[in-house]
């Protein structure tokens, strides 16, 4: 995809490299903690094919991240709080690549739930994936009920899915580049912006550092779902794991369809010194949030 110039400079990190030891933490947490006893061994299949296998793991990384540039370490609070933000992300993947919505058969390099398992199991696996989230989430051990509430409202109809309502085009949204920003902040940057506070809240933030931590990370979810839209017209299916250009061929409201590719590359570099300038009240604990903030907007998949 087209460079955004807004270059790592500061080391030769990659993004996988910065992102692998959070995701293999949140695996391993993912493995023990996404299957209760009695569940249907075809279900727990399906569940399992949905979650393990591929993705970035940004954002249990991000909740790991937050939580770290908060008390040094990542809590158990943390821990619960990463891998219920990757099941309601995963399930929303599910649903998402749906036929009576994106209808993609590809995802993270395989074929999508649906072909794989049939509509109705994919379905099904979405729901046991959303209400399995809250299950984990529950059982932290102080304060859950503060982080239910920011995935709740992150996750919910004014959040999540109110973008993805607006993405299909069922509700009204304003023309141009502010509807396509209503739709990306909802549909993307609400989860994203969950994770971070979640990690932040879990890492015992003072209210003026998660002020701080939830304007970076609603930035940081507009650039990403910018560079999503930009990789779906740029970058090759072996690249993304993903059919490309289906947003295009689908009519799908992108800031790429409105405003071009130039523009658009512009316009997410723009927002990722947004996301990093609103890291500045936090200082030197941010350090590894602007690396993967930069990172991200060089991403190639
Ligand atoms: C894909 O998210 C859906 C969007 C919100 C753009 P990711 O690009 O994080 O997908 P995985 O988890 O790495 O597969
Ligand atoms: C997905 O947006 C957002 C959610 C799943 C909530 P896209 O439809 O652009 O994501 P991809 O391109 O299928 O991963
Ligand atoms: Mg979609
Ligand atoms: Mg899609
Ligand atoms: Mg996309």
């Amino acid at each position: 995809m087209p460079q955004t110039n807004t270059k790592n400079t500061k080391n030769t990190e990659t993004l996988s490299q910065l992102l692998q030891p959070y995701a293999q933490a949140a695996e391993a947490d993912l493995e023990r903690w996404l299957v209760e006893p009695s569940v249907p061994v075809a279900l727990a299949e399906a569940m399992r094919y949905c979650v393990l296998g591929g993705g970035k793991r940004l954002r249990p990384a991000l909740v790991h991240i937050s939580c770290e540039a908060m008390c040094g370490g990542v809590t158990d609070s943390a821990r619960r709080a990463a891998v219920a933000v990757e099941l309601v992300h995963s399930y929303s993947l599910v649903h998402d690549d749906l036929p009576a919505m994106d209808d993609d058969a590809l995802r993270r390099g395989r074929a999508t739930a649906h072909v794989k398992f049939g509509e109705a199991m994919a379905i099904l696996a979405g729901d046991a994936l959303l209400t399995r989230a809250f299950g984990v989430l529950a059982e932290v051990d102080d304060g859950a009920g503060l982080l239910v509430a920011e995935l709740a409202a992150a996750a919910g109809p004014a959040g999540m899915i109110a973008g993805q309502v607006a993405d299909m085009g069922l509700c009204d949204v304003p023309d141009g580049a502010e509807g396509v920003g209503y739709i990306h902040r909802h549909k993307t940057a609400d989860l994203i912006r969950a994770s971070a506070v979640m990690g932040a809240i879990c890492g015992g933030a003072e209210k003026s550092q998660t002020d701080a931590i939830r304007d970076y990370a609603v930035s940081l979810g507009l650039a990403f779902q910018l560079f999503d839209d930009l990789l779906d017209v740029t970058a090759p299916a072996e690249q993304i794991g993903k059919t490309p250009g289906k947003d295009a061929h689908t009519g799908k409201r992108t800031h790429v369809a409105q405003m071009g590719l130039e523009r658009s590359v512009e316009l997410g570099r723009q927002i990722t010194q947004k996301a990093i300038g609103a890291l500045e009240p936090l200082g030197d604990r941010a350090e590894k949030l602007r690396s993967l903030t930069e990172l991200l907007s060089e991403r190639t998949h």
